[in-house]
């Protein structure tokens, strides 16, 4: 079975999105997530850009983690010695070979530039380090002296060739044609692939490279990078195996939780039709495709959602039918009958018809009211006490019973919302592991005794997400109760299995 090798540049490329910062600690415990996800390289981080990326490579270099730890230098002494003290397996090397860089950024010679290659590479070989060589906007470089540049590099040492796609301007039949020339000039080194999605390209590039028979790929967690981004590992991953048969070492299972913490750690929102890792890739709201669903997965999804460690959800909406509605409403452990669910069903389209997004709230709050049954409720507030003030870090004590126990804890945060919903976290730590996904609120009205309508969904570790609103006079107290009807829809999901 073929194999593809793959760099994550989510520390280094990733890291220059624009309005992106992390801390040593943060892209600590990024390199150990990715190192678990199984890429094979880690780029660190480009040592020359402060001390602190210097001392954060350094640290990752030191972990012993499962990937090889690579760092960014420029073709030149400062950088290049840097890297090297980096304590790094790999220094990947870079120039641009354009005109256009060599003219108006580097104000260097093509000479000039051939002898950086061989003078640094050189330099890292000789100390004992692999060699990886970026030959920077490849994709608009002459095409006989960017192979001058390749030969130069894999003549001092570099053990990979890497094609920079640097400003995404690359066609699929032009990487592939890069990649095959390179195969057959320079042969017994590996060749390597960095697409950015400028032209939203970037992963039917890497594919054809790949496909065309390079060797790895560059890469970033969620696609994060340089104007519209990086190629996503976890598309061009997925995108190998299922459509050529392609292996890489990525363990599909971690995905999902890798884009989170990436997601969170880097404040780069996932959009919700991003493929595989956004909240919509694994949704579904219209009735023939829930119908299908139900009966057949397979006919409207490429794969199983818990192959990337996801789950489906359905939602309800005026292109619902009642094959989806039924089938959320057992979810929610609610029971009808055929009558009632018709009357659920053309109560959710009025809703959706008038614009409105039909929650599950909103699809519970239908069916108490034509079952005329009340929702279970296997969490609620039992007491609790916010403080805030001048001087006065923001805590909530609370009390909430749960199946005839009760549950208590305090905790502090940002605000008396923050602080009152990690409280809730906390107490229910050891029986459901929660994360709050999204929060979000609404001034309904003006004034200061305006009701304010908060929106929370909350996800499980297991992958099951359920989203709530609820409207009142007082923001934490609506944030606490939003929260509290969200997390009793989550274990009803959950097949009340606790
Ligand atoms: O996009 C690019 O050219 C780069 C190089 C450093 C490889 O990120
Ligand atoms: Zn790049």
């Amino acid at each position: 079975m073929p194999r593809a090798y793959v760099l994550d540049t989510t520390l280094r490329d990733g890291e220059q999105t624009p309005g992106v910062s992390l801390t040593s600690e943060e892209k600590i415990e990024i390199a150990k997530k990715v190192s678990e996800l199984g890429v094979d390289v880690i780029e660190a981080g480009f040592p020359i850009s402060s001390e602190g990326e210097y001392q954060a490579v350094k640290k990752i270099a030191s972990l012993g983690l499962g990937s090889k730890v690579a760092a960014l230098a420029r073709a030149s002494r400062k950088d290049v010695e840097l890297a090297v003290s980096a304590g790094v397996q790999r220094v990947h090397l870079f120039i641009a070979t354009s005109d256009i860089h060599m003219k108006y950024k580097l104000n260097m010679t093509r000479e000039e530039v051939l002898n950086a290659i061989s003078e640094w590479a050189a330099y890292v070989r000789d100390r004992g380090l692999e060699v990886e060589f970026s030959a920077e906007d490849s994709t608009r470089s002459d095409r006989a002296f960017l192979m001058q540049a390749f030969k130069a590099a894999a003549g001092s040492g570099a053990k990979m060739l890497d094609i920079a796609d640097t400003v995404g301007f690359a066609s699929p039949q032009l990487m592939a044609d890069l990649v095959v020339q390179i195969k057959k000039e320079i042969p017994g080194v590996g060749v390597s692939v960095h697409c950015h999605n400028d032209f939203g390209l970037a992963t039917a590039n890497t594919l054809s490279a790949i496909v065309a028979g390079a060797d790895q790929f560059h890469g970033t967690i969620n696609g994060i990078g340089e104007r519209a981004g990086n190629v996503s590992i976890e598309e061009v991953a997925v995108g190998l195996k299922m459509l050529y048969g392609i292996e890489t070492g990525i363990k599909f299972e971690k995905i999902y939780e890798t884009s989170k913490l990436v997601e969170k750690l880097t404040g780069v929102q996932v959009s919700k039709n991003k493929p595989l890792v956004g909240d919509n890739a694994f949704g579904h709201e219209s009735g023939i495709h829930t119908h299908g669903i139900l009966s057949n997965p397979l006919t409207y999804e490429p794969i199983s959602p818990e192959l990337i460690g996801r789950k489906r959800w359905f939602m309800a909406g005026k292109h619902a039918g009642s094959h989806g509605i039924a089938a959320m409403l057992k979810e929610m452990g609610v029971q009808f009958s055929d009558k009632q669910l018709n009357e659920i069903v053309n109560q959710v389209k009025a809703l959706g018809d008038k614009g409105k997004q039909v929650t599950d709230a909103d699809l519970y709050a239908i069916a108490s009211s034509v079952t005329g049954s009340s929702p279970k409720k296997l969490v609620d507030v039992g007491g609790m006490v916010s403080v805030t003030g001048v001087n006065v870090l923001p805590t909530t004590s609370i009390r909430l019973s749960f199946n005839e126990k009760v549950l208590e804890s305090s905790s502090t945060g940002i605000g008396p919302v923050d602080a009152s919903l990690k409280a809730i976290q906390k107490a229910l730590e050891g029986t459901v592991t929660l994360y709050l996904r999204e929060y979000s609120i609404q001034a309904v009205t003006g004034g200061s005794d305006s009701l304010a309508q908060v929106s929370v969904k909350v996800e499980d570790e297991a992958g099951h997400v359920a989203s709530s609103t609820f409207t009142g006079s007082d923001i934490v107290m609506s944030s606490v109760e939003a929260m509290i009807d969200g997390i009793n829809k989550l274990l009803l999901k959950r097949g009340n299995s606790l």
